[in-house]
């Protein structure tokens, strides 16, 4: 007799996990081979990140990401991810008006098979999270370096180190909860005001170079994997040199499940 596959990660799993101290483990995959590789090894949520600019497309920045390229990706993650929630990304300036970000989530959900969309920023996006939760649309947002901005940011820098921004961002946080958002991915913050925010906010906040203190963690795949000629310092290459690429994953979920990784190296303070 087979065994019963595990159910589907969802937003309750999430806010349970939270609740009980579980970690979550999140990763990018952006094709159904790997998808099928992180479902199997417990991944609990598959990030279909518009990061796929660059580790699969060769760009820069995530900038040039189009909709229908982030439709096509996420919909063959969908086909093999059986037990991970699957989060689609919505890239640059496809939510720039609340009709957009409507039609594109729909796009992610109904082509793509998407179970939550994520999209970057903190104020000017409360609106339109409020607008997507009422729709029955889960939503992921993300703060701190939101990567779609980098040629306003002037490059990849650590976010909420000056006093001011750092309360904004506090402020945000609790704004987007509050409008509907189900997970915050917090990237490139110190640790303690990543915890601050963990602390302060009842929806699951998964980190990425924001410390041990959140609730989950997500790492760019092709960085974990040693592919990427230049790995950010947040980054931790699971595979060294001899384990396979299922073998580095499970390594990767051991370690953020027991809170080994990330490790002081891998933070901002
Ligand atoms: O696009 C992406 O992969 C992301 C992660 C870095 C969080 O947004």
């Amino acid at each position: 007799m087979s065994a019963t596959p595990a159910p589907r990660v969802t937003v309750t799993t999430l806010r349970k996990m939270k609740r009980e101290g579980e970690k979550i483990v999140m990763l990018t995959a952006y094709d159904a081979s790997f998808a099928k590789v992180l479902d199997a090894q417990g991944v609990d949520v598959i990030l279909v990140g518009d990061s796929l600019g660059m580790v699969i497309q060769g760009h820069d920045t995530t900038v040039p990401v189009t909709m229908d390229e982030m439709v096509y990706h996420t919909r063959a993650v969908t086909r093999t991810a059986a037990h991970a929630l699957v989060i689609g990304d919505l890239p640059f300036m496809s939510y720039t008006s609340l009709d957009m970000a409507l039609r594109n989530s729909a796009r992610l959900m109904q082509e793509g098979r998407a179970q939550m969309v994520k999209l970057e920023g903190g104020a000017p996006q409360v609106a339109t999270v409020s607008q997507l939760a009422h729709h029955g649309v889960p939503v992921c947002a993300h703060l701190g370096l939101q990567p779609q901005s980098v040629h306003k940011l002037g490059g990849y820098r650590v976010q909420g180190r000056d006093e001011a921004v750092a309360k904004q961002m506090l402020d945000d946080a609790k704004a987007l909860q509050d409008a509907g958002a189900d997970l915050l991915v917090l990237e490139c913050v110190p640790v303690s005001l990543a915890e601050q925010i963990t602390q302060a906010l009842e929806i699951p906040v998964i980190g990425i170079g924001a410390g041990r203190g959140c609730d989950g963690q997500v790492l760019v795949l092709h960085d974990m994997l040693g592919i990427s000629p230049r790995a950010p310092k947040f980054s931790q290459d699971f595979i060294g040199t001899g384990a396979t690429i299922p073998q580095a994953v499970a390594s990767y979920v051991q370690a953020v499940k027991a809170g080994t990784f990330p490790q002081d190296q891998h933070c901002f303070f």
